[in-house]
């Protein structure tokens, strides 16, 4: 299993690689001022908004808002994850990735925690083999029909009846028990001590696409709830993002030419015994954009595959409407609907994998989209038309401009005898799409407070941080943000040539990623009646002074507790 890798071999591999470069070699750059522009590859246009600054080993996009460093580009570009993206550069730099050894990372020491997974994963597997009451955990499995392989690759385990077996196991010091709650797998009493979390229940493993265990889901052996119960989210848990199966689909396949989604943790299995190694499932969660993406990192098409029951509709639905603004030429979507009452496990064990990848029974984003709007209206009659066309308009406004919205459009005008004009979809020109993926940060100073600027100047000018003499006193300030604008500070004190793209990679895996990508591709900056660097200085001594302030004022309420000379002293200082 992949460790992490050293931030200093990454700030080595962006070093060597010149995103202008990189770019070039997929999408032919033209030198345009100080930067260079090409038609933008991740939405359509004719003219050129898509820029790289080689500068700041930065790329943005003014049309549809993409962004992002030469690591983010292959991963967005070459449909790679974020190790993936890593190893390609490294080939091309001549490059080995070196394993990270000791050192955690200024951000909490995270891969203590998915080492520690590995060991529950482990303890989780040996009690179901060795525990002295595992027998009803593998009868139940047999009886679902699960075969010890495909328990064996999906790393099923049992989390034996008990308040402490795991606390027992692995937390064995106070220490361990801190780290083991922190990864959610035990729970802390109000009156002291821990308990379990998982007790009673078969355990699936919940891996990233990098193969590191981030979670569980446990379900009970009876009728009990609740049925399944998953990890809560920590620092390395985000159920919004992840997709069960991933890893296991693409360990299996070298090219995913199609990815199922599902809803279970059992769907996924079965089929996977079924011989369908493609099938992830949503963990309890409507799919949301982000799992999109990383569906779409890993394939060109996604067949949504839910239960055959009122609550599998809604979810198609909804996950219609999320796929939509992410439709592009070259990604599918489509759905398969199951009989009645059944869902892709019931249905892989009755009717077999020939049935289950049966082609002709996949219907297509577009015509379900049409069917959704159409349900129920007669579009022989003039009503019944208009009723369509109110029922399509906003979920044709979702789709990006380009082909696929063009056809989407035609295949309307047939089915209503109606132009596109009449049709009155609110598109805008060719060369300027709805903004997509990240919203592109129409940078308003008045909407952004003082620390957003200052961290937006730093993105774009680094040794702006140069200038600070004392960056210390950030740490003392409680607003949001500065705490990140200190780290960054301090970052670039220490390493006075780092780009913006070395910067942001620092950041890649913090909730903060998105919001700094915006501030970097922050345009006001070019006004040029702004002293960049008097600005800079004047905004940091503006936080300086709120700090004094704030730090006057809890004198004050203090001054009860000190000693006479010392609020002697303090009166003084007031005054
Ligand atoms: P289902 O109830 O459809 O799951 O819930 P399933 O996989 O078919 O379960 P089996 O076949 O009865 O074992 C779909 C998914 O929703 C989440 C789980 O991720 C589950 O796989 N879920 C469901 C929960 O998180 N908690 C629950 O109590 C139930
Ligand atoms: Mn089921």
């Amino acid at each position: 299993m992949a460790g992490r890798i050293p931030q200093s071999f990454i700030d080595e591999l962006l070093a060597r690689t010149d995103i202008v470069d990189l770019i070039d070699g997929f999408v032919p750059l033209k030198k345009m001022g100080k930067d260079f522009k090409a038609c933008c590859p991740f939405h359509d246009e004719k003219t050129p908004s898509f820029t790289v600054s080689q500068n700041k080993q930065f790329y943005h996009c003014f049309g549809c808002g993409a962004n992002g460093t030469a690591i983010s580009f292959l991963m967005e570009y070459s449909h790679l994850e974020f190790l993936e993206a890593i190893e390609e550069m490294a080939n091309k730099a001549g490059l080995t990735i070196p394993e990270e050894v000791g050192q955690p990372r200024a951000d909490g020491n995270l891969s203590e925690l998915y080492e520690l997974l590995e060991l529950v994963v482990r303890f989780y597997c040996k009690q179901l083999r060795e525990h002295r009451q595992t027998d009803r955990a593998v009868d139940y499995l047999k009886n679902r029909g699960i075969s010890g392989e495909v328990a064996k690759q999906f790393e099923l385990g049992y989390a034996p009846a008990g308040w402490d077996n795991l606390i027992q196991a692995l937390g064995t010091s106070d220490a361990a028990q801190q780290r083991l709650a922190r990864t959610g797998m035990i729970i802390k009493r109000d009156n002291g001590g821990y308990y379990d979390r998982f007790r009673d229940r078969i355990m699936f493993p919940i891996r990233d696409p990098r193969g590191r265990v981030i979670g569980f889901g446990g379900r009970v052996l009876d009728d009990d709830t609740p049925k399944y119960l998953n990890s809560p989210e920590t620092a390395i848990y985000h159920k919004g993002r992840e997709l069960y199966g991933l890893y296991q689909a693409r360990r299996a396949n070298k090219d995913l030419q199609r990815l199922y989604v599902v809803e279970g943790y059992m769907d996924v299995i079965a089929l996977a015994q079924y011989g369908i190694s493609n099938a992830v499932a949503s963990l309890g969660t409507a799919t949301t954009r982000e799992h999109l993406e990383r569906l779409f990192r890993a394939t060109p098409q996604v067949v949504f595959c839910f239960d055959g029951d009122q609550a599998g509709a809604r979810a198609a639905t909804r996950a219609m409407e999320t796929a939509l603004p992410l439709l592009e030429e070259g990604r599918q979507v489509f759905f398969k609907f199951l009989p009645e009452g059944q869902d892709p496990d019931d249905y892989i064990r009755q009717k077999g994998t020939k049935a289950f990848q049966n082609l002709s029974d996949l219907t297509p984003l577009s015509d379900y989209m049409i069917n959704i709007a159409k349900d129920g209206i007669d579009l022989s009659s003039v009503e019944g038309r208009s009723l369509f066309l109110k029922n399509i308009r906003p979920r044709l406004e979702l789709i990006p401009e380009g082909v696929i919205k063009q056809l989407n459009v035609q295949h309307i005008e047939k089915i209503t005898g109606l132009s596109a004009d009449k049709i009155d979809i609110r598109t805008k020109s060719k060369d300027q799409p709805l903004p997509r993926r990240r919203p592109l940060y129409k940078s308003d100073s008045g909407k952004m407070t003082n620390t957003s600027w200052l961290i937006a100047m730093l993105l774009r000018q680094p040794d702006l941080a140069l200038l600070v003499e004392k960056p210390e006193i950030l740490t003392q300030s409680k607003e949001p943000g500065v705490d990140t604008l200190h780290k960054m500070i301090v970052l670039i004190q220490e390493i006075p040539r780092i780009t913006t793209g070395q910067i942001l990679e620092r950041w890649r895996e913090s909730r903060l990623n998105n919001r700094l990508h915006e501030l970097s591709s922050t345009e006001i900056l070019d006004d040029e009646n702004i002293n960049l660097s008097n600005d800079f200085l004047h905004r940091i001594d503006t936080i300086a002074a709120e700090i004094k302030t704030a730090t006057r004022k809890t004198g004050e309420t203090n001054l009860a507790d000190a000693s006479e000379e010392h609020k002697a002293y303090l009166r003084n200082l007031q005054k």
